[in-house]
């Protein structure tokens, strides 16, 4: 993610590297001949990552009262809510195929996420 949240909010910035990183790592397990189980386990400690970054910035935008808090926290419900159903639909019928093109809509819900975090990154840095 190449936008910045400013200095003192440098640990939002240190998760979306994580999360990044751990991106990379579930592309890559999609990309391999996929050990199911662990692909599925990838995918769920995907969504613990980005659900615990998700409340560390609503409590930011609680904290500093934040106008557009409640569309950014919708918007945070609705990509964890489109994961969590990817996860169920794998359970229901785990392929190889399918951790290809998993990996590649998560990346997509990712880069969602740095389009509403921008709204919120200007806000910080004018405070
Ligand atoms: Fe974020
Ligand atoms: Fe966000």
């Amino acid at each position: 993610m190449s936008e910045h949240y400013p200095a003192q909010y440098d640990a939002l910035n240190h998760e979306h590297a994580e999360i990044q990183d751990e991106l990379s790592q579930l592309q890559a397990a999609g990309d391999e001949t996929p050990n199911v189980t662990a692909f599925r386990q990838r995918l769920w400690d995907f969504l613990q990552l980005l659900q615990q970054h998700h409340r560390h910035e609503e409590d930011i935008m609680s904290e500093t009262t934040y106008p557009d808090a409640a569309l950014h926290t919708a918007y945070h419900r609705h990509s964890a809510g489109v994961i969590d159903t990817i996860i169920r639909l794998y359970d229901a019928d785990a392929t190889a195929e399918l951790g290809e093109r998993i990996a590649a809509h998560v990346a997509n819900a990712v880069q969602e996420e740095i389009f509403f975090d921008r709204q919120l990154m200007a806000f910080l840095s004018d405070r």
